[in-house]
């Protein structure tokens, strides 16, 4: 079976990372080699960038810094994990990927567009992903959800940035979602976790 390469993008407590593991099921019913990963992170050099990004002071870096030190971590992961996996027929499900950047950092971080498009040329190149599913959901709600899940006291560092940056966040990924129509497509993920997993799995068989 041929490589497909899918991205999970959104903002906190979407449930992102339930639905990863649900679709990834799915697929290895139907037979395909599956790779669950993550950013920042996939990684031990990845995952050390990830604790500096997720921790600490809420104003600890700069909204450049931050994109950088993800790309940092992005270029490891891509060289060391997801292109050999591409290469070897795997079927990629990264929980978070190159629009996080560009939402998290450049949206609602206020990082020039200009130094994340630069980036994203340089570090994805040509591995960008065959489909983003984008989980759409009021911030509030999230936040809500994420506080709830009080399983990451210690990665709470982007939950604390405040309803206003968590706003920007949404319109940011609405608005990659309107110019990337092919590749990006959005999930409702104010439904239940069932009526979700529908919903991923009917935009993912269509895309195969
Ligand atoms: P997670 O909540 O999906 O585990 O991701 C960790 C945090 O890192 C999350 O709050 C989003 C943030 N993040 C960025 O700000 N920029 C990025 O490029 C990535 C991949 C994640």
């Amino acid at each position: 079976m041929s490589s497909i390469f899918i991205t999970f993008e959104g903002g906190e407590g979407s449930g992102k990372s339930t639905q990863i593991h649900r679709l990834a099921a799915q697929l290895k019913e139907q037979g395909r080699d599956v790779l669950i990963t993550r950013e920042p992170g996939g990684t031990a050099e990845a995952e050390a960038i990830r604790t500096l990004l997720v921790s600490g002071d809420v104003a600890r870096w700069t909204a450049k810094s931050e994109a950088l030190l993800n790309y940092a971590a992005r270029e490891q992961h891509l060289e060391q994990v997801i292109r050999p996996a591409l290469a070897g027929g795997k079927t990629v499900l990264c929980d978070r990927f190159m629009d996080s950047t560009r939402a998290y950092q450049g949206y609602a971080g206020g990082c020039d567009l200009g130094f994340i498009d630069a980036l994203e040329k340089a570090i994805v190149g040509i591995t960008r992903p065959d489909l983003t599913l984008v989980f759409d959901l009021n911030p509030a709600i999230g936040l809500a959800r994420a506080r709830s899940r009080g399983d990451a006291h210690a990665e709470d560092r982007y939950e604390r940035k405040g309803l206003a940056f968590h706003q920007q966040l949404r319109e940011g990924f609405l608005d990659i979602l309107r110019k990337e129509p092919k590749r990006c497509r959005l999930v409702d993920a104010a439904q239940d976790i069932e009526a979700v997993a529908e919903d991923v799995w009917s935009i993912v068989k269509g895309a195969l």
